[in-house]
């Protein structure tokens, strides 16, 4: 999609394929949307009234070849009573015009956002919004469809200002459109089956990453080098499967050579059946979407390189399959990690944090400034904060802060959780330093527990993304969930 930013006079004048207009509930047509009204002889009016349309946040119609003006259609777009618009109102107020808009089947539209004033809200998030709302709703899967639903045809969106645009408010537009395009990767990659998301086609996806991008560096490791690094908590995950398991690096390059980098660690289970701990039958299918931390990462990465700030950051993702078989690891076998701990493997379903300790501890030897992983770590997160919030968890009260900050900025909130030492007992073991599980009390705390044995020393944080990684049902399908939160949480930092 080519967004763009335009000045524009007068909107009756205006050639495009569609003119899209604020209405507010009650007040009707203000400003531009006046403007154009009284250019089309009242005809805008006319039809608000006879189709009752409100103007609520969220409603919108649309109207074809009206006198006297230029464009080819006019989409009206409810903002709700002025004065009232909150970021929730106008998300929905956008992605209804979005969705009218592609229903017209136009190449190329302007929405006029002057009459969109969002309460808390300034005229750069809004554009955020819009550039990444434009993206992600035009988002099909198609991998394995033989006969997909066309692509919507819209290609070219313009936000038309009466002013010239200030510098801030196309950066901003822009990077609401680096976002959506990571949310898509990411999405994409977790609706991707898992006898094709392989851990090899996520390390393929980040070479492909690499190569497109020259600020980005990717180095994979195989299992024999996670081996001989002494990744054996890791590799117990993977010893069931015939899918080779692959650590994946990818290094943005956009500071100077020796300034420490912010690190993402994402979880990158490309199917998670529980292992010897096998998962009930139903709705297994969903354990595909075990990935999407590392999905996340990747489109974070992604819409990084094409924003391109001037700061260094480093992904690892731990990817691998698990899967009971003669060779898989059993409840009650003990590992020692990368780091020297050792494991007492209670539970063979709890394997992402078997993975991510390891790749923690790779990750400490970039010494980032910070350390976020991703994950889809537990149902528990699931029952505790359902799917709106992501769990956040971190041994650091500022960092919390920050990623808290940049999730109700994007608009792609977290709840802090508490990482108690009082929760640690949980994790007690007779054989081993750790057991996996903790018992069914908190087990999302339980889980960023052990987690946070793997990480004393650094600055880090946990993003259980259990609930949000994807939505169920007839809507079934990934979100692309956090990256808007991730990449806000970067940018603060550039
Ligand atoms: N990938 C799952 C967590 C999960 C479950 C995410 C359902 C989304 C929906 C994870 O590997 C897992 O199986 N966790 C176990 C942990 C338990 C064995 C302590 C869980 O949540 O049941
Ligand atoms: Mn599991
Ligand atoms: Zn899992």
């Amino acid at each position: 999609m080519q967004l763009s930013l335009k000045t524009v006079k007068d909107p009756a004048a205006l050639r495009t394929g569609c003119l899209v207009l604020p209405v507010s509930e009650g007040a009707g047509l203000e400003g531009a949307s006046a403007l154009v009204d009284r250019a089309c002889g009242l005809r805008l009016s006319r039809l608000i009234a006879a189709e009752h349309f409100s103007g609520a946040a969220g409603r919108s119609m649309v109207a074809h070849a009206l006198p006297g003006l230029a464009a080819a259609r006019v989409v009206l777009m409810g903002v709700g009573k002025p004065g009232t618009l909150d970021a929730a109102g106008a998300r929905k107020a956008l992605s209804s015009a979005l969705g009218t808009i592609r229903s017209t089947g136009t190449t190329d539209a302007v929405v006029l956002t002057e009459g969109m004033a969002v309460k808390d809200r300034d005229g750069a998030w809004l554009l955020r919004q819009l550039g990444m709302l434009a993206e992600t709703g035009g988002y099909r899967y198609s991998r394995t469809l033989s006969k997909p639903e066309p692509a919507p045809r819209l290609a070219r969106l313009a936000v038309g200002l009466d002013t010239k645009p200030p510098r801030a408010l196309s950066v901003a537009l822009s990077e609401g459109g680096a976002i959506g395009r990571g949310m898509n990767l990411a999405r994409e990659l977790g609706n991707t089956p898992a006898n094709i998301c392989t851990p090899t086609h996520l390390a393929e996806q980040a070479r492909a990453l690499a190569r497109r991008h020259t600020r980005l560096r990717c180095r994979v490791l195989d299992e024999k080098q996670m081996l001989a690094l002494g990744m054996h908590s890791l590799l117990s995950v993977t010893a069931g499967t015939r899918e080779p398991a692959r650590l994946i690096v990818l290094e943005y390059r956009g500071g100077t050579k020796d300034e420490r980098p912010y690190a993402l660690v994402g979880k990158g289970i490309t199917f998670d059946s529980g292992g010897i701990s096998l998962k009930p039958g139903a709705g297994m299918d969903e354990m595909k979407f075990d990935m999407c931390g590392a999905a996340s990462v990747l489109g974070t990465m992604q819409a990084l390189a094409e924003t391109a700030p001037a700061m260094n950051v480093v992904a690892v993702v731990a990817a691998c399959e698990n899967m009971p078989s003669g060779s898989a690891t059993r409840p009650g076998d003990v590992v020692k990690s990368m780091a020297g701990i050792t494991i007492e493997i209670l539970n063979t379903d709890a394997e992402g944090r078997l993975i991510l300790c390891d790749a923690l501890t790779y990750v400490k030897r970039f010494k980032p400034r910070s350390i976020v992983d991703i994950a889809t770590l537990t149902g528990a997160c699931v029952v505790a904060l359902g799917k709106h919030a992501t769990g956040l968890f971190s041994n650091d009260d500022a960092l919390a802060a920050e990623l808290l900050a940049a999730g109700n900025e994007a608009h792609d909130r977290a709840w802090q959780m508490p990482v108690w030492d009082d929760y640690q007992e949980q994790l007690k073991s007779n054989f081993a330093d750790v057991a996996n599980i903790g018992g069914p009390n908190a087990g999302s705390v339980t889980a960023a527990c052990f987690l946070s044995r793997f990480t004393t020393g650094e600055k880090w944080a946990h993003l259980d993304i259990a609930g949000t990684a994807w939505e169920q049902g007839a809507a079934k399908g990934a979100t692309g969930r956090p990256v808007g939160l991730l990449l806000r949480y970067l940018l603060s930092k550039a």
